[in-house]
């Protein structure tokens, strides 16, 4: 973390040293920023760039997640409220435009703001005016930077009626595009080096390296949630990893397994049921709850689908349900929920025949 608590942008492939340049240039300016790219890129880790590289860096970044509250929530974040004005509003309370007068707003996944949302926040941009929920005066005018961020194509949404054009303009006058790390794979091998140094000093753990082999496996994968992923398969590797060095076999299946296939060609197996569910869930990041629990109750997949994947997540889990609970994408709390589900329909299966890598699969 460096001043303002914004965590320094790590990369240097061509297009991301373009990218840190044009945030250089950008940040001299007070030009409204949109910034788009895939989930997990950075986008908000760039917002916080172009904020600490202005001259607004020694005031307020306020971050305001549009898809996280309901409209009228979201009205009264950011443009505040009067006493009175709801139920509930016991007292004046500023925005969050206000609370970022004379610094940065960042809006984050504005393409989430509803058709009403997105008029009020234009005729804020255009007069430059606060109007408080339940006020009919003007709440003053404040003088902030809009940072604004989504990873959808608002194009195709302005298409769709869902978002208005008038605002995409007036949002747009800068746009800063953060390339998919599968695009800039140069910058994968610093990012995995300073993701395992700043994990692996956060507790007593044996990895301190990751040989070749496995970091070409790394910097083949397709990375489909980008540097958040890239951290989550890190932070996992040093908890179940117990040698100094981490090899292919340290690694998620999803990972290993694409690269075996390039390199070493195999005999052919048939994807399974197993298989697929697999990949909803730790690829495509869906909830066993939504993906695998519905299908099985409505007898969609058996008994025996539901082990095989079981085993698939124990295995690249080292045995540790906790982390298979996290591969399967439940929040913490479910974790108790999820085995009490495995153990009433005999899923739960002993998870130290999948400890230090002398899973069923290996063995056969
Ligand atoms: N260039 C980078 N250098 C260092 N860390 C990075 C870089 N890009 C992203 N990260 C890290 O990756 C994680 C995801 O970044 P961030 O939250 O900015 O992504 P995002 O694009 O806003 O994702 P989402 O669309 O899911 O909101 C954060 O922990 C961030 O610190
Ligand atoms: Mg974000």
């Amino acid at each position: 973390m460096t001043r303002n608590g914004s965590a320094e942008l790590i990369g240097t492939s061509r297009q991301f040293v373009a990218l840190t340049q044009e945030i250089d240039r950008v940040a001299r300016s007070d030009a409204k920023v949109l910034i788009t790219g895939e989930s997990g890129v950075g986008k908000e880790l760039v917002a916080r760039a172009v904020h600490s590289r202005s001259t607004r860096a020694h005031r307020v970044f306020v971050p305001v997640n549009c898809a996280g509250l309901p409209e009228t929530l979201l009205e009264s974040e950011l443009f505040g409220h009067v006493k009175g004005s709801f139920t509930g509003a016991y007292r004046d309370k500023p925005g969050k435009l206000e609370i970022a007068d004379s610094g940065t707003v960042f809006l984050d996944e504005i393409g989430e703001m509803t058709l009403r949302m997105q008029g009020l926040l234009l005729r804020f941009l255009e007069t430059g005016e606060l109007q408080k929920v339940g006020s009919d005066a003007s709440g003053g005018r404040v003088n902030v930077r809009v940072v604004a961020a989504t990873n959808r194509d608002l194009r195709e949404l302005i298409g769709l009626g869902q978002f208005r054009e008038d605002l995409f303009y007036r949002l747009n006058v800068i746009h800063l595009v953060v390339p998919p790390l599968r695009e800039r794979k140069e910058d994968i091998p610093i990012m995995i080096t300073h993701s395992l140094k700043s994990f692996s000093t956060r507790g007593d753990y044996s990895v301190r390296s990751i040989d070749a082999d496995a970091m070409a496996a790394l910097s083949e994968y397709r990375w489909p949630g980008n540097v958040r992923e890239l951290e989550n398969v890190i932070e996992r590797l040093v908890v179940t990893c117990r040698n100094e060095e981490a090899t292919l076999d340290d690694l998620p299946h999803e990972i290993r397994s694409r690269h075996e296939g390039t390199h070493r060609p195999r005999r052919e197996r048939r994807r399974t049921i197993a298989d697929d569910l697999y990949k909803r869930l730790v690829e495509d990041r869906e909830s066993f709850w939504t993906a695998v629990y519905p299908l099985y109750m409505q007898r969609e997949i058996t008994r025996s689908n539901v082990r095989d994947l079981v085993g698939k997540g124990l295995q690249e889990a080292r045995g540790n349900y906790k982390i298979v609970a996290q591969l399967f994408n439940l929040e913490s709390r479910d974790y108790k929920k999820f085995l009490n589900f495995l153990r009433k329909h005999e899923c739960q299966l002993p998870f130290r025949e999948y400890r230090d890598g002398h899973s069923a699969q290996q063995a056969s």
